[in-house]
């Protein structure tokens, strides 16, 4: 199967998975919510079964394909293909009761994202794009914003859990965008905000301490909509690396502010 071929299989397995996250979202009882390792890691009966389907209707379409899944399901293996997914991304939104969550699901190729899929579950609006073909939010192209001035741009980002080490830096960045753009949204969706630069909602998104499977759909999609996507030194090692700057035509300009913040010695 070619990727195009895959990709309409991959956007109707989280079609289906959305709508069992959307059935459970009406009813989700907070006693349900279970703690991962680590302070504010948060994981409920919902992300699992979520991720167990996906992996389930995953596997069949590349048999032997690998999985690096937040919740653990399936496991890598010898394939040079390996699924990446975030059964739900905004799993604290979703348990408090706010509509901003999502399906993530990349297909990498010897490490490599090539397919990805961010399928927002309350808006219907599935985002996806491969390597080999532009990005779309449902059928409709899309493309990164064209601004590129900060004082004209929006921007989104998360406020990580752990970066006590990073945490004034992080927060002199903040600062510094707030003076100069049009102000900063925080969503609780890596994926949603990624899927939103990719469409100009946003001018650019950037965040620390975030996992492969929060970036790797999202990031392949800004990319083949025309965006750049780089870790806070320029660098490709935003998969792995934790740091991630995501943008249309004002990327060098966020990049040049974080860049001169984040490696800043503080006295
Ligand atoms: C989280 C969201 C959030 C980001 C966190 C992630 P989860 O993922 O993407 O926007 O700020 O760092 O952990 O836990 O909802 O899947
Ligand atoms: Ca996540
Ligand atoms: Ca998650």
């Amino acid at each position: 199967m070619t990727l195009e071929e895959i990709k309409p299989e991959v956007i109707a397995i989280c079609r289906e998975v959305g709508q069992f996250i959307r059935d459970e979202a009406q009813a989700f009882d907070r006693s349900r919510i279970e703690f991962k390792h680590g302070f504010n890691n948060l994981v409920s009966y919902v992300d699992k079964e979520a991720e167990q389907r996906l992996v389930r209707n995953l596997k069949r379409l590349i048999p032997g394909s690998g999985f690096l899944a937040e919740e653990g399901t399936g496991s890598s293996t010898q394939s040079e293909f390996e699924w990446i997914i975030d059964p739900l991304d905004g799993t604290t939104n979703f348990m408090h009761g706010l509509p901003v969550f999502a399906i993530s699901v990349a297909l990498a190729k010897q490490g490599v994202p090539v397919l990805g899929v961010v399928y927002e579950v309350n808006r219907n609006e599935c985002f996806h794009a491969t390597t080999n073909s532009p990005a779309f939010c449902n059928d409709q192209p899309i493309q990164v914003s064209s601004v590129n001035e900060l004082n004209e741009s929006l921007l989104a980002t998360g406020f990580p859990y752990n970066y006590l080490d990073k945490k004034e830096h992080y927060l002199e960045i903040i600062r510094q965008f707030l003076e100069k753009t049009h102000g900063i949204r925080r969503l609780g969706s890596a994926a949603i905000d990624l899927a939103y630069v990719a469409c100009g909602r946003f001018e650019g998104f950037f965040e620390y301490n975030l996992n492969a499977w929060d970036v790797a759909a999202g990031a392949l999609i800004v990319q083949q909509a025309g965006g750049t996507v780089t870790d806070f030194s320029g660098g490709n090692n935003f998969l792995h690396g934790g740091e991630i700057v995501a943008a249309g035509a004002v990327h060098p300009q966020m990049l040049e502010l974080i860049n001169a913040q984040w490696f800043k010695k503080k006295a």
